[in-house]
């Protein structure tokens, strides 16, 4: 090799991920930029073990109003995240990923479903927090698979409400309440997959095992279930019940906690109707740990909210929160 060529420096610079340990590189950032990680349960296992605080989405709205970081980092899909800035407009709220939607928040578009309320002025509008900033501008009180009960049971019995977007939560509700209300056409791609007949046949095949469900499965899933709650409340489920072994009627990330509490438990994810993968959100998983590490280094994708729609959205949040 000849010596004393000077070459041009090297200027095109590609980051090679893969030397990297992203795990001790994420957790230097979060130092450096006082930021706190936030993750729901259907992240993947390694985002999971490094965040600060993992929860359903009541518990991580909640974190969020009450964090002292400057940055929060949500590793959870676009809605949750969104909720985050619009309690902390001052705060920058990153997220490892902006396509990571939601089918329930997709299927309620705010044109449209502002047109739906226009139709009905005499009801409220009580929306799962799965929805647009757009939409939760357009609500009276926001609820969560955790508090809705409780919040729908605060509402006058003579008050109409409009429930929007999941028909499936909705229903659920109706039937726990024992009082109607006028239901938003949505679904989650996830929990409308489960199979009835496979999950039969998974029950003859284990006996001893409950059927635990997430509010948003459809109703004849629901009929079946020995436990029902949003995914906080089914990871307690599981870690308190006398039972060693549970069929899981909801995305599989949270299978992790599960074991991670009760190792010596047997935890089957309940089937989909077809052989796909399909009890994964795809959004959800949308998250890796390299884009993790690339929203906290590049400190973006950032979420950017109307000021305006954002101080509409605030108000029945904080119903919410006054109310679970
Ligand atoms: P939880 O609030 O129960 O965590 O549910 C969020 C969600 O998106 C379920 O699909
Ligand atoms: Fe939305 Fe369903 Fe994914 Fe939950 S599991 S984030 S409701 S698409």
């Amino acid at each position: 090799m000849e010596t004393g060529i000077l070459t041009e420096p090297q200027t095109n610079f590609t980051l090679n991920l893969e030397a990297l340990n992203l795990e001790e590189e994420i957790l230097a950032l979060k130092k450096k930029l006082n930021a706190v990680i936030l993750a729901h349960y259907y992240q993947e296992s390694e985002i999971q073990d490094l965040a600060d605080f993992i929860g359903d989405s009541l518990e991580l709205s909640k974190r969020a109003a009450s964090t002292d970081a400057d940055i929060i980092v949500f590793a959870g899909v676009h809605f949750m995240a969104e909720t985050a800035k619009i309690l902390n407009p001052s705060k920058k709220v990153l997220i490892p990923d902006l396509n990571a939607g939601c089918s329930l928040a997709e299927g309620c578009p705010a044109p449209v479903f502002k047109k739906f309320k226009e139709l009905h002025p005499d009801h409220i509008v009580i929306s799962y927090i799965n929805c647009s900033a757009a939409v939760k501008a357009l609500s009276n009180i926001i609820c969560t698979s955790s508090n809705a009960v409780k919040i729908i049971e605060q509402i006058p019995k003579e008050q109409k409400i409009i429930f929007a977007p999941d028909k499936n939560l909705g229903r659920y509700i109706m039937k726990k309440t024992g009082r109607s209300m006028l239901l938003w056409d949505g679904s989650c791609i996830v929990h409308e997959t489960f199979s009835d007949r496979k999950i039969l046949l998974l029950k003859a095949e284990n006996p001893n095992a409950l059927l635990i469900a997430h509010p948003e499965c459809e109703e004849a899933i629901l009929n079946r279930a020995d436990f029902i709650g949003s995914t906080s409340a089914l990871l307690r489920f599981t870690y308190e019940s006398d039972a060693n072994e549970f069929i899981i009627a909801t995305e599989e990330g949270i299978i992790h906690q599960m074991l991670k509490k009760s190792p010596h438990k047997k935890f089957i994810p309940a089937p989909p109707n077809s052989s796909c993968a399909c009890n994964e959100c795809p959004y959800m998983k949308l998250n890796t740990m390299e884009k993790l590490y690339l929203c906290m280094k590049d400190q973006k994708p950032e979420i950017i909210l109307d000021e305006e729609i954002r101080i509409k959205a605030l108000k029945p949040i904080q119903r919410m929160l006054e109310m679970s």
